[in-house]
């Protein structure tokens, strides 16, 4: 029966009315704090592009993973700089390369953060691809060795789950197998099982310095034109031994998320990538927008379309007001 029977705006009278209706919470168990890691001692370089993010030396990481912790924020991830690229992104996958260096030190002052490093090569090589490049392409099978290498460094440094976001085919199971036949069976794989070849990742490039120079993504990353392919992708990730499924980004993607979400049964996790968050600051610097409404609005609403983990730069900020 509708109007003048049913009226919507009775549960939405009093806060306390709209508390209890609630479908969504967001709670700071849900974040997952995305972090940059550089070379050198007590280095701590802002990110132009991500006001409030900064790249750590080692040193200064593991200080700020407390204060992460102290918040209450159960997890980070790293990406790591090295101090020299080559073509084959040796540092990616060496046992005393940046990240290993950090999941070590991290590990040690903070035991219970998780510390879930980024698996890819990007940063790691000098032409910024995500794989090692063969005429001019990135060599899948030949990169998923490489791939399968690095999660098995960041596994013995003590990393509690290993996150590969290169997009190569087959990269879940070789890493899977790596990790088993190394005595890593009880750690888990979170894919970035559905990233696009976005441009929102654009900030993000300047903090890791990851910029391909030649060519872009697209013949690995997802067209954002597409739905079902996302679906393929997850279920590939899926068959090959992911625990958690990953859509990247989240706010442009949420019909994603959504379907990832209504279809399978396992954890979702989903990336509000850099682009996104520099959007928000941008427009709240200029007092366009209110800075912390827009930002609780954007999570709660990728928490409403259905991911158990959001990975975001806002994490600290949003953990100091929930
Ligand atoms: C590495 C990687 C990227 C991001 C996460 N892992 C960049 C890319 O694919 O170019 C983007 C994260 C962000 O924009 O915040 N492959």
């Amino acid at each position: 029966m509708s109007f003048p029977i049913t009226r919507m705006r009775r549960l939405r009278r009093s806060a306390k009315l709209r508390d209890l209706v609630a479908e969504t919470t967001l709670t700071v168990n849900d974040l997952l704090y995305p972090m940059f890691v550089v070379e050198g001692k007590g280095v701590v370089q802002p990110v132009g592009s991500m006001p409030g993010v900064d790249r750590f030396s080692v040193d200064k990481l593991v200080e700020e993973c407390q204060a992460v912790a102290a918040l209450g924020i159960p997890a980070v991830m790293f990406f790591g700089i090295p101090a020299k690229k080559d073509p084959l992104g040796r540092g990616a996958y060496a046992d005393d390369g940046i990240v290993p260096r950090a999941i070590r030190a991290v590990r040690k002052a903070v035991p219970d953060l998780l510390l879930v490093p980024d698996v890819c090569m990007c940063e790691y090589t000098d032409h910024g691809h995500c794989g090692i490049i063969d005429k001019n392409d990135v060599h899948n099978d030949a990169s998923i060795e490489l791939l399968a290498k690095a999660a098995l460094a960041y596994a013995k440094a003590g990393a509690d789950m290993v996150a590969p976001s290169d997009m190569m085919d087959g990269r879940v199971m070789e890493i899977r197998e790596a990790l088993d036949e190394a005595g890593y069976e009880h750690i888990p794989i979170m894919s970035y099982a559905a990233k696009y070849a976005s441009a929102f990742y654009g900030p993000f490039r300047e903090a890791a310095e990851s910029a391909p120079q030649f060519g872009d993504r697209k013949a690995y990353q997802m067209d954002p034109r597409n739905g079902a392919e996302a679906l393929r992708e997850v279920e590939l990730d899926i068959e090959e031994g992911a625990d958690i499924v990953m859509v990247k980004p989240a706010l442009p993607y949420l019909d994603i998320i959504s379907r990832v979400r209504e279809q399978f049964d396992l954890p979702v996790a989903a990336y509000q990538v850099s682009g996104e968050y520099a959007m928000v600051k941008a427009a709240a610097e200029k007092g366009w927008i209110d800075h912390d409404r827009v930002m609780m609005e954007s999570l709660i609403s990728i928490k409403r379309a259905g991911a158990d983990i959001i990975l975001t730069y806002f994490a600290k900020q949003a953990a100091k007001l929930l």
